[in-house]
């Protein structure tokens, strides 16, 4: 599956058929996905692999009673351990353990994809219940759950506003943003320097092309 793909594809599923697969799965998901950025290439993310029904339901009950959650035969429990975080980066070391723990969660929701999985992205939980259910020791924080597994649900298209909203260029407020790609992409084309970048930028140009085009929700 392609980047795009996995990402148009990704949702927040709330509902999982009993249907399971092997632990070795996790295990081929993760090793992608500790390849992401990660603060000063300490690896701080950890993770606690839960498949055990009781666990389950437990963990569910410290996430707000989610009980959903439990339905999925595994949940990732996204952690980092902040010793060598703290002892390079002092009182920042915190603070790049929870974006870690966020970074490698984003990309376990991707990869998962290419296994055809899915998975929700839960922090409405309470932390001490959750470190004390998988046994953390005090150096280890827990940051996110994903539960994983085979969907029961339609993908579901969650509204986004269109990025000239969100996105301003140089200064914050300055409402140029889509005036600027526009024009960036018309020149595109006479920057071309082969065939292979030419191709890349056409993609690109058609890409930016049909995005204005949208009419705004
Ligand atoms: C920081 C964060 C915390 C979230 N916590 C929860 C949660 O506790 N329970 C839940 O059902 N979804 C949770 N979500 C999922 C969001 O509700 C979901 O991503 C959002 O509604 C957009 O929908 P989509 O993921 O289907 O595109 C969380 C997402 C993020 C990024």
């Amino acid at each position: 599956m392609d980047l795009t793909k996995a990402i148009e594809s990704r949702f927040s599923s709330r509902s999982y058929s009993s249907k399971s697969f092997p632990v070795s799965v996790i295990s081929q998901i993760l090793e992608l996905a500790i390849k992401c950025p990660n603060a000063g290439n300490l690896h701080s993310y950890r993770f606690v692999v839960i498949d055990e029904e009781d666990l389950k339901i437990k963990v569910a009950k410290a996430s707000m009673n989610q009980l959903w959650m439990a339905e999925a035969p595994y949940l990732i429990v996204v952690c980092y351990d902040d010793t060598s975080l703290k002892r390079y980066y002092e009182d920042q070391g915190h603070h790049y353990g929870e974006q870690d723990a966020v970074v490698v969660s984003s990309y376990i929701t991707l990869v998962a994809k290419e296994f055809d999985l899915d998975t929700c992205f839960v922090s409405a939980f309470e932390p001490e219940e959750i470190s004390r259910l998988t046994r953390l020791p005090g150096n280890v924080h827990p940051e996110v759950i994903i539960p994983i597994g085979y969907t029961r649900e339609k993908k579901k298209f969650q509204y986004r506003p269109s990025i000239d909203l969100l996105g301003f260029y140089n200064e914050y407020g300055n409402k140029s943003f889509r005036k600027t790609l526009e024009e960036k992409a018309k020149e595109l084309p006479k920057s071309a320097k082969s065939d292979l970048k030419s191709k890349v930028q056409k993609i690109n140009l058609d890409k930016v092309k049909g995005f204005f085009k949208k009419k705004k929700p």
